[in-house]
């Protein structure tokens, strides 16, 4: 975890939701999902205020949104008092046990981190995944070298291929990258695939979630 880009978000929480829910709706993110998740237990890791988690629940995914901001947390719970939002912190995601949800979103969080914990992050998103369930993932692009935003937030610079090594047999259903229709950043998305047979009744319970 970098505790600048932390700091920063826990400083103007309120500031950073608006500025999100000021833009456009991601469409492109949502016909991803439509077309990738399938039902079940879902984790939105990296919420934010949570305007990704209400849309998940209101398409009837079962969503629990994780964030390591305290802040932000605190506003996804005001905006959304019927979701469950909980702390906790890429790379190691504490508290979520393997295997316990059937598609992981992280839309726009690991390039966040510093490069160096991108792989374990990548690694550790795979293992909450149950046997055959669906990882998106994205991250805003910043070409050259790493750069750290006047209120603190870092953005590390990193080529895909060192998200795609991290994905460990998992199948890749859709790369791309573009113009994020909401933010107008670019932003590379995977879809990948968790190798094995789905289980609705699955090895363990959806951790931090409303229903088993
Ligand atoms: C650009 S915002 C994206 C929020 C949300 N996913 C969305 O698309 O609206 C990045 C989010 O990642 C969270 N974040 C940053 N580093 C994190 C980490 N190491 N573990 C968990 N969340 C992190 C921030 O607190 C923030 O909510």
């Amino acid at each position: 975890v970098d505790p600048t880009t932390i700091d920063a978000y826990d400083l103007a929480p309120e500031g950073y939701a608006s500025e999100w829910d000021d833009q456009a709706p991601p469409g492109d993110l949502h016909d991803l999902l439509l077309r990738h998740l399938r039902p079940g237990p879902t984790a939105d890791i990296g919420c934010g205020a949570g305007r990704d988690t209400a849309w998940l629940v209101d398409q009837g995914f079962d969503t629990v949104g994780f964030d390591a901001s305290e802040g932000l947390l605190a506003e996804a719970r005001r905006r959304h008092p019927a979701i469950t939002f909980r702390r906790s912190v890429l790379p190691g995601l504490a508290g979520i046990a393997d295997g316990s949800f059937r598609n992981v979103v992280c839309e726009t969080v690991v390039m966040h981190l510093a490069v160096s914990e991108i792989p374990a992050a990548v690694e550790r998103l795979l293992a909450i995944l149950r046997p055959g369930g669906t990882l998106y993932l994205s991250w805003r692009v910043t070409e050259g070298a790493d750069v750290r935003l006047g209120d603190g937030r870092l953005y590390s610079a990193f080529p895909a291929s060192l998200v795609t090594a991290a994905l460990d047999g998992a199948v890749l259903l859709h790369d791309s990258e573009g113009a994020s229709a909401s933010s107008g950043r670019t932003v590379h998305r995977l879809v990948a695939a968790k190798p094995g047979l789905y289980s609705p009744w699955g090895p363990t319970s959806p951790e931090g979630s409303t229903s088993p």
